[in-house]
């Protein structure tokens, strides 16, 4: 039978009495196996190692949430041959069969949402809604990917050359690397795996060490629905040292990687160097950093244009590539948007993630140091409106207040570099064509908002605000699959759309077969 149409998963709401007791069930569930070991699986082999990676509760960071394995370079090998392997076969399977798989996780993931959120929760610090959404978007990954898959196998020549048959067959790479962040522990690491699986690739999964936990038990469904030995490794370990291993290895044929500038630079010249014995020019398909922007107009609607920037600043603890670090502000309505922000930001309620508070911590000791740094910095570059401390607490949680600048420089350090934390400078604009300037005027170009009851300055956003997502009159975080395909520009990554009609075809290499009639 024909695929339903695709339709993304719903958002739980949790003030409903029976969905809360729901999670409250699950949290429970998965407080009881807290702090299990996990392998690396290499070939379907459960594989231990000398050295261990503990992954610890933000909100609390004496509750181990999952020991996991440090792989060796041994390891490294022994997963990228594993991969070889699998790709043998794993490419000749029929796409209906690999769809298949994809569909199957998607049904278990759903019967375990609540399970999945509360290890979200209790792995980076979600709240309900945050990690619900995780979970939401990784479902829809699949379930697009796995019609993406079907539609690419139907894919045809644009032209029939007279006297002959032509085809076009997209087939896959090979074995490849993907190396996913810890902010969508869930959503990003099985989408970015799971393309390319569809697509008929093999993959070792090196996930961040902050969420190797959530990969563990993603990795659990993928052999629960069969997947066969070998198509996905788990290769557990640190960026430095199993990640870069990985991007150089002879055999990788793809990096998809999705985290900072700096790494993401990295992976891409690791990659660009040929390695004795490689037989192909390696592809990286990146996901980077943003400073992203929402323009505030003059005649904007103030009230929804503070909760946008608050939403998209503060979700997480503005620990997403999408989040807005700068409010650009026209000089006409700066001074009420500024009072109704703070009004607004010291109401936000800052608390344990597990009891579903709006706000919880930063994902590690390094990001609470980062971020208050950061701050510091804030406080020579601008005014101080809200927060610009840590917030303290009984079980040593890397909290921050939420924190906002008001009168930074649009080239300010914290209106240029990334901070990945609830930080947010406030810019004051002149005009329309000067906040254009400021919002386009760094390295990245991620996504962007603009807040305007005027149809030209729309108009003229959407060709002059040079973002991969931008969003007129909404907040500029959550992005939805399959609506918004998700990817910047410039610093911000190769604009790879995840969630889009072309992600697919980065998993893929074109085959034009002619036969003469
Ligand atoms: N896709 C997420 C968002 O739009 C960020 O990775 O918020």
């Amino acid at each position: 039978a024909p695929l339903k149409t695709f339709v993304n998963e719903a958002f739980q709401n949790f003030t409903n009495s029976a969905v809360k007791a729901n999670m409250q069930e699950a949290l429970r569930l998965v407080e009881s196996e807290l702090g299990k070991e996990y392998p690396l699986i290499l070939g379907g082999e459960r594989v231990y190692a000398a050295e261990k990676i503990v992954s610890t509760n933000p909100a609390n960071p004496a509750q181990k949430i999952g020991v996991h394995q440090e792989a060796e370079l041994a390891h490294v090998e022994q997963a990228v041959a594993a991969g070889e392997k699998a790709f043998q076969t794993w490419s000749r399977v029929p796409v209906q069969q690999r769809v298949q798989l994809l569909l199957d996780v998607a049904k278990l993931v759903q019967q375990r949402k609540n399970e999945f959120c509360a290890w979200l929760t209790y792995e980076v610090g979600k709240n309900w809604a945050e990690a619900d959404a995780d979970v939401a978007e990784c479902i829809d990954f699949l379930e697009f990917y796995a019609r993406e898959a079907l539609k690419l196998d139907r894919a045809t020549t644009p032209i029939q050359f007279p006297g002959e048959k032509n085809t076009l067959r997209y087939i896959p790479l090979g074995v490849g690397a993907v190396i996913p962040p810890w902010n969508f522990p869930l959503a990003i690491m099985a989408g970015m795996t799971m393309a390319a699986v569809v697509s008929g690739n093999t993959v070792v999964l090196k996930p961040s060490p902050d969420a190797g936990t959530i990969a563990s038990r993603f990795f659990a469904l993928l052999e629960e629905a069969g997947m066969p030995e070998g198509v996905v490794n788990l290769c557990q370990g640190t960026g430095d040292r199993v990640g870069a291993a990985l991007v150089a290895n002879a055999k990788i044929r793809f990096i998809a990687f999705t985290g900072s500038k700096k790494v993401g630079l990295i992976v891409h010249e690791t990659a660009a160097k040929t390695q004795p014995g490689q037989r192909f020019i390696k592809r990286t398909i990146l996901e980077m950093g943003g400073k992203d922007a929402i323009l505030v107009d003059a005649d904007a609607d103030i009230d929804a244009a503070v909760e946008g920037v608050v939403a998209s600043a503060f979700g997480f603890s503005g620990q997403k590539c999408s989040a807005c670090s700068r409010a650009v502000v026209d000089a006409h309505i700066y001074d009420v948007f500024c009072d109704r922000l703070v009004e607004r930001v010291e109401k936000i309620k800052v608390g344990d993630p597990v009891e579903n508070f709006a706000m919880g911590p930063v994902v590690n000791k390094i990001a609470f140091d980062r971020v208050l740094n950061a701050i510091e910095t804030g406080k020579m570059e601008g005014r101080l409106l809200t927060g610009g401390e840590a917030f303290a607490n009984e079980t040593g949680g890397y909290y921050v207040k939420p924190t906002v600048f008001a009168d930074i420089a649009p080239n300010a350090r914290i209106a240029q570099e990334e901070i990945f934390g609830p930080v947010l400078a406030v810019i004051k604009s002149q005009n329309f064509d000067e906040a254009l300037d400021i919002v386009n005027g760094t390295e990245y170009g991620l996504t962007g908002a603009i807040y305007s009851m005027s149809r030209e300055r729309l108009d003229r956003a959407a060709q002059e605000f040079h973002v991969g997502n931008l969003y007129l009159n909404r907040k500029c975080t959550g992005a939805m699959v399959g609506a918004h395909p998700f990817g910047g520009f410039n610093m911000s990554g190769t604009d790879s759309k995840a969630g889009g009609g072309d992600y697919l075809l980065l998993f893929t290499q074109a085959k034009s077969i002619a036969e003469k009639q």
